[in-house]
């Protein structure tokens, strides 16, 4: 065993304006189960995190509810917390960024930095709301995108040709907030100036502190250039008043990070073994480690640590970013039923099972992980219960009914069984190294080779023969104590089956150091299921109570929390999708201009989907019928492979009602339905707004 070190891990803060999400979860159960394997490991490790409070969209989310801003994030505080609790995110501390903790550190490093001239006073333009009375973030105006003219565009960036500009261009531009003109108006903002910063942080980047990826990223935003920093917000805002400043308040990037430290310190103030500044002081010898998303590394490559080191403080030893999750492939969709909630999913599925699942996705990098769900389900089905759950179930059994729970003295293959400790130091250096599939992979690979083991022993026909009890016993042993091994392996992944086969085994919680001891001449109590098969019905039931969930949260307008950019080049990671928006104007560039007339030819009608059937022989299609008010319509449409029948089976959507009828080998196809979409399963058909009814015309 090595020294036991002094570990600090942080997980980004999750906005306190949402409900925590799939897409969060990759983070913290990633991080979670690297704080439980470095404390299996005799660590000394501590996980804080808290809830990020402050900001516009908050603020304006708690009026929209009728609430005060306090009363808002101490509701969501307890609604974060009781998600992350269900998951087993084993933090040893929860805070929030609006406590007096965090006012005082962040008082403390902003004047830091101001006696050392870092911040400087300088006036913008901005967009202000003449009705709101308030400066408008780029995120909550609305208008024309200035590139290709889509419409309900915000004034950062384009979500339809994916161009970035400033709000100043966008034609038309409304208020979000009260759809009132926004007039440009003068206030005076506080920055920082990164580029001091500049060499310091040149030499930090190439320190070993960043995955390669991230470092390649940030030489390219030292050629664009350090640009200052804009750290005040004008009232009304949500957050800290900087000091002798009335009206001026705290940017929420500027305290978020910081609340990493409140969050440690309000740890300390209740544990009196630790000592806050051993941990935070220039010279630490502690490891200080952030795990975070794509998104939002400039925030913590850049910022954070000029922030550290101008006020004389340790930098990270390493910053841990994680890509983005998918479902099915494609980002989570609302209307697909793929954005689930933390309680969504656990209103269906064990949150064992997705432990394991992302734990079989993670590695080391920053590339986006899917969760397929039939993979997921097939994954865990096969792994978990058919593996590990297996060997214990079938061995169990025997001790518990012929040898009333003991185990034998002695194992009867210790060379075996010492084969497979070997393996346990490997396993530690993937999870050390965040290699957790790997992790994973040589796990099951062992488990295999444990059942494998059993089927080979047989002691199912052991127990037939009353002479060979002890054989029986033995060998049952042996298989227990390689699952023991294997629960041991796993536990940082899997926390909670680990406490259930400890109980079963009556055994204390599980070290890494215990685990070469084999478990002999010991008592086990009655063996309990740990684990039961994913059954694809509570999928589908997931997916379509996160889709119900939609229809009740429609009315909600306010834009969410998002990581508004200091710098455009903040956003260039996370904005791949937005590329593969332009790609769309690449494959389908813009049709030659027609008249009104021309367009008035085309008779749309809102159209319900009264049934729909696959069509045998042709695997792309479906046969719809269709109500255009009375009148009933068959359309087949080339959409199978993105939609299953019966959810379409009711909604409503928009069909060419008067286009020439065409004979095809299933039938007659009297019109057509719309979608948008390359094809394959990326297909997404049209719905109206609420309201309308079948018949209607589109105009
Ligand atoms: N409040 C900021 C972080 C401040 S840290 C000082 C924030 N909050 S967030 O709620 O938007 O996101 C919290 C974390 O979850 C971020 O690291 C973010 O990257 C991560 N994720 C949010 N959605 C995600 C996915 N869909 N997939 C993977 N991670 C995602 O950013
Ligand atoms: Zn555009």
């Amino acid at each position: 065993m090595n020294q036991p070190r002094d570990i600090l891990i942080t997980s980004a803060l999750p906005y306190a304006n949402g409900p925590i999400h799939l897409g969060h979860l990759v983070e913290y159960i990633q991080t979670d189960i690297w704080a439980r394997f470095q404390k299996m490991r005799g660590h000394q490790c501590w996980y804080v995190c808290a809830d990020d409070a402050h900001g516009t969209p908050i603020m304006l989310k708690a009026r929209q509810l009728g609430l005060t801003p306090e009363a808002l994030i101490a509701q969501v505080a307890i609604e974060h917390q009781a998600d992350f609790a269900a998951f087993r995110i084993g933090f040893d501390n929860y805070h929030s960024t609006h406590s007096e903790e965090n006012r005082q550190l962040a008082t403390q490093l902003y004047q830091r930095h101001l006696a050392q001239g870092h911040i400087i006073e300088r006036t913008i333009e901005q967009a202000f709301d003449p009705i709101e009375q308030m400066f408008l973030p780029d995120r909550f105006i609305k208008g024309i995108c200035p590139r290709c003219n889509a419409p309900d565009q915000y004034g950062d960036n384009c979500e339809v040709c994916g161009a970035s500009y400033s709000p100043a261009e966008l034609k038309e531009p409304r208020s979000a907030i009260s759809g009132a003109v926004p007039e440009q108006r003068e206030s005076v903002h506080f920055f920082f100036q990164l580029a001091d910063f500049e060499l310091f942080l040149r030499d930090w980047t190439r320190g070993g502190s960043l995955q390669p990826q991230v470092a390649n990223k940030l030489d390219e935003w030292f050629t664009a250039g350090l640009q200052q920093w804009d750290i005040s917000r004008d009232a009304p805002y949500f957050g800290f008043e900087i000091p002798n400043q009335p009206n001026k308040y705290f940017y929420v990037w500027l305290d978020a990070p910081i609340g990493y430290m409140a969050s440690f310190q309000h740890l300390c103030a209740r544990t009196p073994e630790l000592n806050f500044d051993k941990y935070w002081r220039q010279d630490s010898t502690a490891e200080l480690y952030h795990f975070i998303g794509k998104d939002i590394i400039y925030f913590h490559a850049l910022f954070w640590p000029a922030m550290l080191r101008g006020a004389n403080l340790r930098t990270p030893t390493a910053i841990f970013a994680h890509g983005f999750l998918t479902v099915d492939g494609q980002k989570m969709s609302k209307s697909r039923g793929t954005f689930i909630k933390a309680r969504t999913y656990l209103e269906h599925l064990n949150p064992e099972y997705l432990r394991y699942y992302f734990a079989t996705k993670l590695s080391s990098g920053v590339d986006d992980l899917d969760l397929n769900l039939d993979d997921f389900q097939a994954r865990v089905n096969a792994d978990l219960v058919g593996k590990l759950v297996n060997l214990a179930s079938r061995t169990a059994s025997f001790i518990n009914k012929r040898f009333d729970g003991q185990l034998s003295a002695a194992l009867p293959d210790s060379a075996l069984f010492n084969e497979y400790t070997a393996a346990g130091e490997r396993i530690a250096i993937a999870y050390e190294q965040r290699e957790y599939s790997r992790a994973m992979r040589d796990i099951m690979a062992i488990a295999d080779r444990a059942n494998q083991y059993i089927d080979e022993q047989a002691p199912w026909v052991i127990a037939r023969d009353a002479e060979r009890a002890n054989e029986l016993q033995a060998v049952c042993t042996q298989g227990l104590n390689l699952f023991r091994l294997l629960i041991g392996w796993l536990r940082p992944v899997l926390p909670g089956t680990a406490a259930a086969a400890e109980q079963f085994l009556m055994i204390p919680p599980l070290n890494w150091a215990d685990l070469n001891q084999p478990l002999l001449n010991h008592r086990i109590a009655p063996f309990q299921p740990l684990m039961t098969r994913i059954e694809r019905a509570a999928i589908d039931a997931m997916l379509a109570a996160s889709r119900e969930d939609l229809t009740a949260t429609a009315a909600n307008t306010t834009p969410v929390q998002s990581n508004e950019s200091a710098n455009n080049a903040v956003n260039e990671f996370m904005n791949e999708s937005t590329n593969e928006l332009n790609a769309h104007w690449q494959r389908d560039p813009l049709a030659p201009i027609i008249t009104i007339d021309q367009f008035a030819q085309i008779d749309l009608r809102v159209a319900r989907i009264v049934a729909a059937e696959t069509v045998a022989k042709a695997d792309k299609l479906l046969q719809l019928t269709l109500d255009i008010g009375g009148e009933q319509r068959t359309v087949f449409a080339g959409i199978r492979s993105a939609y299953s029948p019966d959810l379409l089976v009711g909604r409503l959507t928009v069909m060419v009602a008067n286009l020439a009828p065409r004979q095809m080998r299933f039938g007659v196809s009297e019109g057509m339905v719309l979608a948008a979409g390359p094809g394959g399963n990326e297909l997404f058909l049209l719905t109206p707004d609420q309201g309308a009814a079948p018949g209607m015309k589109i105009k």
